[in-house]
């Protein structure tokens, strides 16, 4: 090999590693560019909105035909109107917003709110077992209380809160 001609292949070597070293750079920042407006774009996909909408319709005739109570769909819409909505800031608020899904109409085997004779022995057990059933959520001889009702973005304290509003309406 002539002199000039390894010096041709040193610069060819040379401006090839910095032309595979831009696309690796520019590969990786798409990636990074993606991962934070993709999957937002998705969630406006009107093909996605659809398929959720569809999934929520299911789980209405599900539950409607388990508990043949056409009430049975309004707290279920409740709880798509719940996970949509806004952190509520009190006890009430949490309740209204989550709780009342199944406790409002003991859905699921969940103690109704307001039934003195749903409560009594669940409040006779104490308070801190009520809060630790409500915010790990437990499976009782009933059914299964989801941990925070299912709103894992909820405070102990709020959830605390909403315990203690739905133990307020039974004394
Ligand atoms: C998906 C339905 C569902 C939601 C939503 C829900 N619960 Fe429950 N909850 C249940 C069921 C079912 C039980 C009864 C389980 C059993 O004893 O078998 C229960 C029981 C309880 C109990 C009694 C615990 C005990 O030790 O007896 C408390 C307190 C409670 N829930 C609080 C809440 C609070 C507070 C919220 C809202 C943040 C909430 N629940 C939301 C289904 C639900």
């Amino acid at each position: 090999m002539s002199k000039q001609d390894s010096k041709f292949f040193n610069v060819f070597s040379l401006v090839l590693g910095i032309l595979i070293v831009i696309t690796l750079v520019l590969f990786a920042f798409a990636r990074s560019v993606g991962k934070n407006t993709q999957s937002a774009h998705l969630l406006t996909e009107p093909k996605y909105v659809a398929a959720v909408e569809q999934n929520i319709t299911a789980a209405k005739v599900a539950v409607a035909g388990q508990d043949n109570s056409a009430l049975a769909i309004q707290p279920l819409a409740g709880v798509a109107a719940a996970v949509a909505s806004a952190l509520p800031t009190d006890g009430a608020g949490v309740y209204e917003t989550v709780c009342s899904a199944c406790h409002l109409n003991g859905i699921g085997g969940a103690p109704h709110s307001g039934n003195k004779a749903d409560w009594a022995p669940r409040i006779a057990q104490g308070t801190a077992t009520l809060y630790k059933h409500a915010i790990e959520g437990y499976k009782g001889k009933n059914g299964y209380m989801p941990p925070k009702g299912g709103r894992a973005d909820l405070t102990d304290d709020l959830v605390k809160a909403a315990v203690d509003h739905m133990v307020a309406k039974v004394q």
